[in-house]
């Protein structure tokens, strides 16, 4: 989740995006609100951008993904935009925190998509390690440090021509553009050498995209 609108575009850009962007079902709308307000944890919830989320359906969709796996369930917002890439997939997603996990359960059975989406309770490291590819496409949005390891575990379970996404790689700006504080928060440096790491990763073709608070797409092969 992106801090401002106009933490990466510029505030007329952002603005104008965010007014074209369509109306989200029902649940997802219920996701936002809750996730703004914290719904029954204290402060607010970190889902995904709407922008992001249909980035997600759009990517599932287009190379007709029938495996995916996310890190970072939180309340299930990515999970059912990823599901709604078609009736075919099916989405693993993996959270620490149970509370969220349950929230996430429940957001899905309403949206009809629980029957597809595999809740793992757990921390990521570990469950990626036991989960058994091959998988069409992975979501990183968990521990931001840690999204190199993600891809560590994860590539050789992708399939040739899957896609690994992952969230906040320009975070809230600070990655290029550091202001002073950032020099106290090891996401901004993490980020930053995800990024290079990734883009000049021999087996990934790349691309960090200027949307939400910044997406890496990376294709395998
Ligand atoms: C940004 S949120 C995920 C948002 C979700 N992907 C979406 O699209 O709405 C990151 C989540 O990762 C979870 N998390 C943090 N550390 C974790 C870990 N080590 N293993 C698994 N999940 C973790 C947090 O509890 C949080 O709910």
């Amino acid at each position: 989740m992106k801090d401002r609108s106009d933490a990466i575009l510029q505030s007329a850009q952002a603005a104008f995006l965010e007014r074209l962007l369509p109306e989200r079902e029902p649940v997802l709308a219920e996701m936002e609100r809750a996730a703004e307000t914290g719904g029954i944890e204290s402060g607010s919830i970190p889902i995904s951008d709407p922008e992001v989320g249909c980035l997600l359906t759009i990517l599932t969709r287009s190379i007709g993904a029938r495996r995916v796996v996310e890190v970072g369930t939180a309340i299930g917002y990515g999970a059912l935009c990823l599901a709604r890439g078609g009736e075919q997939v099916e989405v693993v997603s993996i959270e620490a925190d149970e509370g969220r996990l349950g929230s996430a359960r429940r957001y899905l059975e309403r949206a009809g998509v629980a029957d597809r989406v595999r809740l793992e309770l757990g921390t990521a490291l570990d469950v990626l390690r036991r989960l058994q590819g091959p998988f069409d496409l992975a979501y990183l949005d968990a521990v931001k440090t840690e999204y190199r390891d993600y891809v560590e575990i994860l590539l050789p379970k992708m399939r040739p021509g899957g896609l690994i996404v992952a969230d906040n790689t320009l975070w809230k700006g600070w990655v290029a553009d550091p202001p002073p504080e950032a020099a106290r928060d090891q996401n901004t440096e993490a980020l930053r050498e995800f990024d290079r790491y990734l883009m000049a990763h021999p087996l990934l073709t790349s691309l960090v995209l200027p949307l939400g608070d910044g997406v890496a797409i990376a294709c395998v092969g």
